[in-house]
C-alpha cells in the first residue's frame, strides 16, 4: 500500500502497525434529517478524529464520504482504530474493503426471450404481444439504467442516440470527463458518466495508464458489453468475426444508460484474468446514482465469499437504493457448480442466473475413424479441407512437467514443438489458463488446430470462444470419445470443420453448469437465484481498446464480441425491468422481481 510505503521509508517504528492499515468501510445506515453536504463530510471527519491522531492525519486516511444516500465513509484504518469505532453509538458496521472480480463471470437472446418478433411466419400472435409491450414500454425511453461497471466505448454504435427525445428532467447526474473521454462523448443515450478508483489507488498505487484509460472509457470490453445488452440501439449488419450475424439490440433500446465505471484491471496480471472493483468505490458509485437519478441499477460483480449484510458493499448498496425505488439486478455468479457459491444474496436484490439460448456454433470435429464430433466455437480460423495428426496434450508435454491431470491443461510453455508441431492437440479446461490462453499455447507450440474439451463438471455448456486458431470446443463425453481413439491407433488424425451459425438448437433453455449455486448460505429459507436469463454465447458491442479475447497476444480488435456468465444475463433482467417500469411507473421494486419471477412462457424443451 502506498500510504504505508511512505511510513516504511521515513519512519520505521510505525512499520508494524501500518503493515497492518487498510481500508475500512464504517457504516451508519441512512442519513437522518435534512443535512448539508458539508455537514455530513464534517459529521464523519468527526468519527474520524476521535481514533486519529491528528487534524491531518484524519483528512489523509479518508477516501470517502457517502453523502447522498448510504451514510458512511471509507478511510485507511488500523485494528485498533476499528475496534474503537465498531463500539461507537451509531456505527452499524465496520468492514474491510473487499475486492470483487467480475463474475466473468445481442442478435438473438431477445427472440428467444420473446420480446422481439421472431422473422419467420410463425408466431403471429406472439408477435403482437410483445410488440405491444415495447410499444406500451416506448422501449424504454425515459428510464434511466446507471451501470456499475468498467465503462464504456462511447463510439459504438449501440450507444447513438440518433432520434432520440431530450434527456429525461428528472436526470441529475453529470458526464465526467477523463482520458479520452470529453463531454462530446455523452448524448442522449448516454447520459452520464463517472469514475471511481480512490479505492483502488489506494490499495495498488497510481493506476498503470498503459492498461486503463483513467476515465470513463472501457478498454476490456465487459462495461460495453453489459451497457449495450440492456439498452444498445437496434444496429443492423453486425456480427462476431462472422458469426451470429443479424440485428444486435438492447431490451430497452431506448432506454438511457448512466455509466459508472468501478473496476480496473488487476495490476500485474494481464487483461484476460478479469478486473478487480473495490467495495469504497462501488459504494460511492452506487450513492452518486441514487442521488443522479437512475431508475434501476445492472450490476454484474461478485464475490463467492459468505458475508453478512451488513459488511458486503454490494448489499448496503443495493438496499439504499431499493429503498429509493431503484430496482437492482446484479449477477449471481459463475463459481458453480459448487454449493453455497452464491454471489449477491440479499434478498432485495434481483440476483440472476444463467442460461443458453437456442443458437449454436457448431463447428464439428472429425476423427481419422469416421467419428463426428458437434464442437462449437467462433473462430474465423479455418483449416484445409484435410486430416491433420491428432495429439492428447499430456502426451506432449516438455519434459518435466508432471504427467498428472495438469499436464492436459495447455499451461504456458508446457507443451514440446517437437510433439505438437502441424497437429490438432485436445487440452482440458481447468487449471491456472484460462480457455483462450490454452489456444495461445497450442500456437505457440506450432499445432495447427486445438480442440477445448469439457471435465464433466463443465457439463454441457460449450463456449464459443473467438480463439486465435482453428479451434473447436467438445464435452467431456466426446473427450472420452476422442481419446479413446486416440489409445486405439498408431497414427492419430483429425479435422475440425468450420463453423456455422445454426438456429432453433435444442434443448434450449438449459442452464450453465458454472452459475454459482445456492443455498444462501446467510438466509438459506431465501431461494437464490432469483430468476435466470440468457448468459451463455450472447453476442453484443465491444470495446474497441481491446481484442475480443482481452489477450495482449490477440491483435484483432471488433465492434461486436460473444461472451457468456451470468454478467451476461443479469442485463437482460435489467432491461425487462426497464421496460417493466416504464409501464407501471408506481411499482415497486418488489413488485416488479415478483412480477418478472412469476410470469413465463412455455418453451419447447426438446
Ligand atoms: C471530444 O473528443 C473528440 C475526439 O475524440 C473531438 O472530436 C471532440 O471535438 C471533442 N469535444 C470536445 C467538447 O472537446
Ligand atoms: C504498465 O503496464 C504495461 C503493460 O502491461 C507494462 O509493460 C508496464 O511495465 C507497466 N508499468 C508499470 C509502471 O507497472
Ligand atoms: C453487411 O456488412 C458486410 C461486411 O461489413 C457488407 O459486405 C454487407 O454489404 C453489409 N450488408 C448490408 C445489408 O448492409
Ligand atoms: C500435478 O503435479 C504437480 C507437481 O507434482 C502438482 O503441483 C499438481 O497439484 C498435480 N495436479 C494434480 C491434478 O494432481
Ligand atoms: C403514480 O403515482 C402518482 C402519485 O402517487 C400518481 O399521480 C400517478 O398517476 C401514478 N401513475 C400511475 C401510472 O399509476
Amino acid at each position: 500500500m502506498r500510504f504505508c510505503d511512505f511510513f516504511l521509508l521515513f519512519l520505521l517504528p510505525l512499520l508494524a502497525s501500518c503493515a497492518e492499515r487498510k481500508v475500512y468501510i464504517v457504516y451508519f445506515g441512512e442519513h437522518s434529517g435534512q443535512k448539508a453536504l458539508h455537514e455530513i463530510e464534517d459529521y464523519h471527519h468527526s468519527y474520524l478524529l476521535s481514533v486519529k491522531a491528528s487534524e491531518e492525519e484524519a483528512r489523509d486516511s479518508l477516501l470517502y464520504s457517502y453523502k447522498h444516500s448510504i451514510n458512511g465513509f471509507a478511510a485507511v484504518l488500523s485494528p485498533h482504530e476499528v475496534t474503537k469505532l465498531s463500539e461507537m453509538d451509531e456505527v452499524v458496521s465496520v468492514f474491510p474493503s473487499q475486492r470483487k472480480k467480475h463474475t466473468l463471470h445481442t442478435t438473438r437472446s431477445w427472440e428467444f426471450v420473446g420480446l422481439e418478433k421472431e422473422l419467420g411466419r410463425e408466431q403471429l400472435k406472439k408477435q403482437k404481444k410483445t410488440r405491444n409491450l415495447l410499444e406500451k414500454a416506448r422501449y424504454g425511453d425515459q428510464i434511466i439504467v446507471g451501470m456499475v461497471d468498467n465503462g464504456v466505448w462511447p463510439e459504438s454504435k449501440s450507444f447513438s442516440d440518433e432520434g432520440m427525445g431530450p434527456i429525461p428532467k428528472s436526470w441529475k447526474g453529470i458526464c465526467q470527463t477523463g482520458v479520452a473521454f470529453n463531454s462530446s462523448h455523452c448524448n442522449r443515450k448516454l447520459i452520464g458518466a463517472r469514475y471511481y478508483l480512490k479505492g483502488y489507488e489506494s490499495d495498488n498505487g497510481p493506476l498503470n495508464t498503459t492498461t486503463d484509460y483513467r476515465s470513463p472509457r472501457d478498454k476490456d470490453g465487459h462495461g460495453t458489453h453489459t451497457a449495450s445488452t440492456v439498452a444498445g440501439r437496434r444496429v443492423h449488419n453486425v456480427s462476431a468475426l462472422g458469426y451470429a450475424p443479424g440485428t444486435a439490440s438492447g431490451g430497452a433500446p431506448l432506454a438511457r444508460l448512466a455509466i459508472y465505471k468501478v473496476c480496473w484491471p488487476i495490476p500485474g496480471q494481464t487483461k484476460v484474468k478479469g478486473n478487480t472493483c473495490y467495495e469504497e468505490d462501488m459504494l460511492a458509485a452506487i450513492d452518486d446514482a441514487i442521488a443522479d437519478g437512475v431508475h434501476v441499477l445492472s450490476i454484474s460483480i461478485g464475490t463467492s465469499q459468505p458475508f453478512t449484510y451488513a459488511k458486503d458493499g454490494i448489499a448496503i448498496g443495493a438496499l439504499h437504493a431499493t429503498k429509493n425505488n431503484i430496482v437492482v439486478a446484479c449477477s449471481a455468479g459463475n463459481s458453480g457448480p459448487a454449493p453455497s457459491t452464491l454471489s449477491n444474496p440479499a434478498p432485495w436484490i434481483i440476483t440472476v442466473g444463467a442460461s443458453s439460448i437456442d443458437r449454436a456454433f457448431v463447428t464439428p470435429l472429425v476423427l481419422g475413424n469416421g467419428m463426428k464430433l458437434m464442437g462449437q466455437s467462433v473462430t474465423p480460423y479455418k483449416l484445409k479441407k484435410k486430416m491433420y495428426p491428432l495429439v492428447f496434450a499430456a502426451d506432449a508435454v516438455v519434459p518435466g512437467v508432471p504427467k498428472n491431470n495438469t499436464a492436459a491443461n495447455c499451461n504456458f510453455g508446457s507443451l514440446d514443438p517437437k510433439k505438437v508441431k502441424g497437429k490438432i492437440v485436445l487440452c482440458l479446461r481447468g487449471g491456472m489458463t484460462l480457455r483462450i490462453e490454452k489456444g495461445i499455447e497450442v500456437k505457440r507450440a506450432g499445432g495447427v488446430g486445438f480442440i477445448l474439451g469439457n471435465t464433466p463438471e463443465n457439463g454441457f455448456d460449450l463456449p464459443a470462444d473467438p480463439h486465435l486458431l482453428p479451434a473447436t470446443a467438445v464435452s467431456s463425453e466426446d473427450v472420452t470419445k476422442i481419446r479413446n481413439y486416440i489409445k486405439s491407433t498408431k497414427k492419430p488424425m483429425a479435422t475440425i470443420i468450420p463453423g456455422r451459425t445454426v438456429l432453433h438448437a435444442k434443448p434450449a433453455p438449459f442452464m450453465a453448469s458454472f452459475i454459482s449455486r445456492g443455498p444462501n448460505t446467510i438466509d438459506p429459507n431465501i431461494l437464490k437465484p432469483d430468476i435466470t436469463g440468457p448468459g451463455l454465447n450472447i453476442l453484443a458491442a465491444w470495446s474497441e481498446g481491446s481484442s475480443p479475447t482481452r489477450s495482449e497476444l490477440d491483435p484483432r480488435v471488433v465492434k461486436y464480441n460473444i461472451f457468456s456468465g451470468t454478467s451476461m444475463s443479469c442485463p437482460h433482467v435489467a432491461a425487462a425491468v426497464a421496460l417493466l417500469k416504464a409501464i407501471h411507473p408506481n411499482w415497486s421494486s418488489a413488485a416488479i422481481r415478483s412480477a418478472l419471477m412469476t410470469t413465463g412462457i412455455v418453451k419447447q424443451h426438446s
